[in-house]
């Protein structure tokens, strides 16, 4: 009871801090466009590959991941989490895993003290059927988050400078972050179980348990950091419908949902699906039930890491097929999605601080 009462004084600090951003804001942020192309986008074209874990695909994937932060976004640490399993598809081999965790803190923070909001999705792809490139499954979601990195960037150096010229620092509110989690081994290799899945997030929630900061830090380590466990997955078709799963995030989920709404109704989403993406904003508390899908959030909610889980119920129709594949994505789904999570970002982070004047 004592754990469950912390984590929601700690939500309730969040939403304290939480503006929302303006409508000219909204105008400015960016769909990505042309970078997610199927065939020649800077983003996603590269990660349209086999990629399973632990093969040539994979580290191809991983270069791209790394080349983009190195490149690109060089105020961004890049942090490797890698582990190796047995697997029931691949016999005494020691399948490696490899977790990528690219992070932008305050500059003033010590190890232990920043809140992060935690952008989560699986890179893997299935092992079975031989070719399956997973579109929805997760390449689209890994491409959608290099897009909300790069557009926060100028926004959080600019707000870190004038706050470290203030000597500001020290609270909640100041030493918030942002880390992107781009996750190895999600896929089953022979089917679903407890063993056979989830690879790389049961290894780094593990090691995050087992890695304490500082006595005298703020959070006692990595797990306790994160305020938000915000994961996407087999996003990317038409008509998507995400249910709210957890009452404890809700109020995150009907923020997005009113990004969405507000997006929708200032015209600047391009799909016009036949419902909402987020319909379940006015979900009431009795509503929640235990239903969830088993994704790479749960060896973090196992040890209470709040979850908000972007899943499509039910699932896209190339779920788990050879056509989960580039030529079936709904490209302005997937351009409004990125506009979608980078606008949720930009509020989280309190962007609005630091607003283009409106002309
Ligand atoms: C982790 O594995 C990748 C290959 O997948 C490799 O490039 C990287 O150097 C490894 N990092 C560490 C810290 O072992
Ligand atoms: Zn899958």
């Amino acid at each position: 009871m004592k754990f469950l009462r912390l984590i929601l004084l700690s939500l309730s600090t969040s939403v304290l801090a939480y503006t929302s951003l303006s409508d000219d804001f909204l105008k400015l942020v960016p769909s990505g466009g042309d970078d997610f192309d199927i065939h020649n986008g800077k983003l996603l074209a590269p990660i349209l590959i086999p990629r399973v874990s632990g093969t040539a695909g994979s580290l191809k994937v991983q270069e791209h991941f790394v080349n983009f932060f190195q490149k690109e976004l060089p105020k961004w640490t890049i942090e490797w989490h890698n582990s190796t399993s047995k697997t029931p598809a691949t016999g005494d081999r020691d399948v490696p895993f490899a977790n990528l965790i690219f992070k932008r803190e305050p500059p003033w923070v010590k190890q232990g003290q920043s809140n992060l909001l935690t952008l989560v999705a699986h890179y893997d792809s299935k092992y079975t059927p031989d070719g399956f490139v997973g579109a929805t499954d997760s390449a689209v979601p890994c491409a959608i988050l290099m897009h909300t990195a790069r557009s926060l960037d100028k926004y959080l150096t600019q707000m870190h400078d004038e706050m470290d010229a203030l000597g500001e620092g020290g609270t909640v509110e100041m030493d918030m972050g942002v880390q992107i989690l781009l996750l190895d081994g999600e896929e089953a290799f022979v089917s679903w179980t407890d063993v056979d899945s989830l690879y790389g997030a049961r290894a780094l929630a593990q090691a995050w348990e087992d890695t304490l900061h500082p006595s005298l830090s703020t959070y006692r380590n990595p797990l306790s950091q994160i305020t938000a466990f915000v994961l996407l997955d087999l996003l990317g078709a038409a008509n998507p419908k995400i249910p709210s799963f957890f009452q404890t995030t809700h109020w995150a989920y009907k923020n997005m949902a009113t990004i969405e709404d507000r997006m929708r109704k200032l015209g600047l989403l391009e799909a016009t699906p036949n419902s909402p993406f987020l319909p379940e904003s006015s979900k009431e508390p009795h509503q929640f039930g235990r239903g969830h899908v088993e994704d790479d959030h749960i060896p973090f909610m196992r040890r209470g890491v709040p979850i908000l889980h972007l899943i499509p119920t039910p699932f896209p129709r190339v779920w788990h097929t050879m056509d989960d594949d580039g030529d079936h994505l709904d490209l302005p789904t997937v351009r409004d999605w990125a506009k979608i999570i980078t606008a949720f970002a930009f509020e989280w982070l309190d962007m609005m601080e630091v607003a283009p004047q409106s002309q």
